[in-house]
């Protein structure tokens, strides 16, 4: 059994390599983002509200996503283990987490920390396209999606609303104030795994899996 957590800064990869991690642990990737930007698109009251932050660039208040989390957590796909992506990021977040699981006699095995500098941040970005049918996530250069130009079946694509050059900026300043404390808080309890997240994505993968053991 694996419960795992990825932190990082906007951008770094984390929904790249939770995907490539949950296919071969067949365990589900929990996406705090994905999950709100799912309730903002069916205009759920919580949806709506989270919208308010997300489309500013600034954090959700801690009890929503909080609740989502642990409903996420409790369902019958996740008793095996799961892969929590963009969660937590704050410390009330982390400590809500750990007595979640304390409760239910489970804990976290690893904390992977993806490492990317700032400056590569806004064009990976702003470079990013999501498959709207998939969930895929894909670089304009780095990671390109199929092409029917190239004779390959695509799917339409769709850029996040909060990929904007300002809003990204924004996001960088809410990690640094709000999440980059967890490095530390994670490191005391000797769970965090660094993982440099510049170059090749294959290359990310190989160290993330031999940073967690995975083979
Ligand atoms: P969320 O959706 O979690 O966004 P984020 O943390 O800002 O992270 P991103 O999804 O932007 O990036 P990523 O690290 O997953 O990178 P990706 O793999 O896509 O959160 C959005 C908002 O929701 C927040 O701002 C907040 O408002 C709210 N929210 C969410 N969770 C919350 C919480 N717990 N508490 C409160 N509020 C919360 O990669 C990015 C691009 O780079 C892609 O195009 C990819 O193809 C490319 N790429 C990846 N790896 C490489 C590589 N090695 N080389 C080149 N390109 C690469």
């Amino acid at each position: 059994m694996k419960q795992l957590i990825f932190i990082g800064p906007p951008g770094a990869g984390k929904g790249t390599q939770a995907q490539r991690l949950c296919s071969k642990l067949s365990v589900p990737q929990v996406s705090t983002g994905d999950m709100l930007r799912a309730a903002r698109k069916a205009g759920t009251e919580l949806g709506r509200k989270a919208d308010e932050f997300m489309s500013a660039g600034l954090l959700v208040p801690d009890e929503v996503v909080i609740g989502l989390v642990r409903e996420r957590i409790a369902q019958p796909d996740a008793a095996a283990g799961f892969v929590l992506d963009g969660f937590p990021r704050t410390v009330a977040q982390a400590e809500s987490l750990e007595s979640t699981l304390a409760s239910a006699s489970k804990q976290i095995d690893d904390v992977v920390l993806l490492e990317v500098p700032d400056e590569l941040i806004v064009e990976r970005i702003t470079g990013r396209r999501v498959g709207e049918t998939s969930g895929r996530i894909f670089h304009l250069k780095y990671d390109p999606p199929p092409s029917p130009d190239r004779g390959e079946a695509g799917e339409r694509l769709l850029q996040r609303a909060d990929d904007r050059e300002d809003v990204v900026r924004k996001r960088l300043a809410e990690y640094a104030a709000l999440t980059a404390p967890l490095v530390a808080w994670y490191a005391n309890k000797g769970l965090l795994r660094r993982v440099d997240g510049v170059g090749a994505l294959d290359d990310v993968t190989a160290s993330l899996f031999r940073a967690i053991g995975v083979n």
